[in-house]
């Protein structure tokens, strides 16, 4: 990479009138008579808050957030940290997004979540932030929000949850659902067992414990310097996570009295770590969307290309499911994050700034790793290139994803005839057909699962393999789609397909039949109909209508971008011009 490291801006330490809550609760004037009247009518007194770096909690604790069950508890350990400090905590809710329950898909509210975000630092008496975040959008949402208000915080990530267990083998969350639903689906597996896996693969507060996409965004974050050093993989219910909170609420005293802001932290150098943080742990392929969106609030474009120049130069280091064997507490106790980034040290730009008032390089020097069985060596990863590629060709002009880990290596070059499905209730009517003109060799193709096609590009991506080819034993077929996948989820799915069907991609016009290409080496996604037969059928394409006329569905359709764009939305997006603080009147 040939990005230069921008000379860090000069900052001087903040006195209390310098403090952005200053302007609230200082003047001697009506107004700031009617805040200090209030905070006296919460009970505080003028030492509590009076020259005081006044902190946000920003909590997405809900009872149907089924990761963030810790969270108020969390909370009252950051309130201790920020008062040892001398600050002055303040929680405050902000949307939560439950991967679990939320419909269509979280995806759909990440915007509104970063919007929420923005918006209540902005507005409220704040000078600093702890951001809870984990269960997987939460932690884009949080980010990108906090980047665009530009307020000094920090990231405290929920943690893993503790591994599951079924039977005495062990379970990763996602992961060995889709694994064992196959099975069940095959008939090989009854419904006591299937029971008992519903019983023991979430034993704990915590997000996924696979390297699925909370887990991937958590090391995202702490590689690009945005959380206390090693917090990435403590396990949610560890008594080191509720030490990290109360850390957390001290760190953003200091982060205000040194006005360290994400913008002196998020930097082109700071997403490329994080890139081939994300390609040596085989993370999430959604961890590209998100990663192109929050650099976008800090102003920095990150082209597909450079994702695929990273993956090709960074082994895989991390031995997790869905592409390896093990999970994240046992990464956390072979060294965790801090063991995997010194191995790559010669990849990296270690000369970041984090909140950890220093370097990248400070922070990680000299990891050591416990367990070489799960954090593997330079000389035996688990693949000499990273994980995920991208992908190009007459189907995808703009590209496409693929995570060759966690796929059977004969589908890397494969060529196959198309099963198309115009829509996931078609798909399910479909694959529920004995009928079906199927075979193991077919390519199954999702339309108008994208981002506007969807809505909202839900985890649609590891389409199901059709029962009856279930029950001759395939496991894995070529899957292509506009939609994403679960960062637990596996399987040979070329996935963000841009531009998407809905919008008139090139993937709107293929047809059963039709032979599609895939070479992952070659980086290729080719439909093999020739351009007068496509512009034939582009005549007769019809778009499909919108699904909202109004509310905030209406707001996504018209402004969300493409996925090798980050599905931002438009006015959202970093402008030269910040948004001024408001008057106080
Ligand atoms: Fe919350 Fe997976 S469902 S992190």
């Amino acid at each position: 990479m040939t990005t230069p490291t921008p000379t860090p801006r000069t900052r001087t330490r903040l006195q209390p009138r310098d403090l952005r809550s200053w302007k609230w609760f200082g003047p001697d004037d009506l107004r700031s008579f009617g805040h200090r009247s209030r905070i006296k009518q919460m009970g505080f007194g003028s030492e509590d808050y009076e020259g005081k770096p006044v902190i946000a909690i920003l909590n997405t604790w809900s009872d149907l957030n089924t990761c963030h069950t810790h969270f108020r508890q969390r909370a009252e350990q950051v309130k201790r940290g920020v008062w040892q400090a001398g600050g002055f905590p303040v929680e405050l809710p902000v949307l939560s997004l439950s991967e679990s329950y939320m419909k269509p898909t979280s995806m759909f509210y990440r915007n509104l979540t970063a919007m929420e975000v923005e918006e209540t630092l902005r507005c409220h008496p704040i000078d600093g932030a702890v951001l809870m975040g984990g269960c997987d959008k939460t932690v884009p949402a949080l980010l990108m929000g906090a980047t665009s208000a530009n307020l000094p915080c920090v990231f405290l990530p929920a943690g893993p949850m503790l591994k599951g267990n079924f039977a005495g083998k062990t379970l990763g969350s996602g992961t060995d659902a889709w694994k064992y639903w196959a099975e069940r689906s095959a008939g090989n597996l009854c419904d006591d067992d299937w029971a008992a896996i519903e019983e023991g693969i979430a034993r704990s507060p915590g997000t996924c414990m696979t390297m699925g996409t909370a887990s991937t965004l958590a090391a995202i974050t702490e590689t690009l310097g945005m959380t206390l050093s090693g917090a990435s993989t403590i396990p949610a219910v560890h008594s080191a996570h509720e030490r990290l909170a109360t850390n957390c609420g001290r760190k953003a005293v200091e982060l205000v009295w040194s006005d360290l802001r994400p913008s002196d932290i998020l930097t082109k150098a700071a997403f490329e770590n994080a890139i081939t943080i994300d390609m040596a742990l085989s993370g999430s392929t959604n961890a590209i969307i998100h990663l192109i969106a929050m650099a976008g609030r800090a102003g920095i474009k990150l082209d597909l290309d450079l994702f695929d120049a990273i993956s090709r130069r960074t082994p895989v280091l991390a031995n997790l499911r869905p592409a390896g064997k093990y999970l994240m507490e046992d990464f956390h106790d072979a060294g965790g994050l801090p063991a995997v980034l010194w191995r790559i040290r010669d990849l990296l730009k270690l000369d970041c700034l984090t909140v950890n008032g220093g370097t990248l390089g400070d922070d990680i020097k000299d990891a050591p790793v416990y367990n070489e069985e799960v954090i593997l060596t330079r000389e035996k990863p688990l693949s000499t290139s990273g994980g995920t590629y991208v992908l190009r060709g007459n189907l995808a002009p703009n590209g496409a994803v693929i995570k060759p880990t966690a796929a059977e290596p004969r589908l890397h070059k494969h060529t196959g005839k198309a099963v198309v499905f115009n829509s996931y209730p078609h798909m399910k009517k479909r694959l529920a057909d004995d009928n079906l003109d199927v075979t193991a060799d077919s390519v199954l193709v999702l339309l108008n699962a994208g981002p506007v096609g969807a809505p909202g590009m839900p985890e649609w991506g590891m389409l199901p393999i059709p029962t009856k080819l279930l029950k001759q034993g395939v496991r894995d077929m070529v899957r292509i789609t506009d939609a994403r996948m679960s960062g637990t989820s596996y399987g040979s799915c070329v996935l963000h397909v841009s531009p998407e069907s809905a919008k008139g991609g090139p993937l709107a016009l293929v047809q059963d039949g039709d032979l599609i290409e895939l070479d992952v080496e070659a980086r290729k996604l080719h439909l093999h109909v020739s351009d007068a037969e496509l512009a034939k059928r582009r005549a007769a394409w019809v778009a499909p209508k919108p699904h909202y006329p109004r509310g905030y569905g209406k707001l996504l359709e018209e402004q969300i971008t493409q996925a090798d764009e980050g599905c931002d939305f438009r006015f959202l997006h970093h402008h030269d011009q910040p948004i001024p603080d408001p008057e106080i009147h």
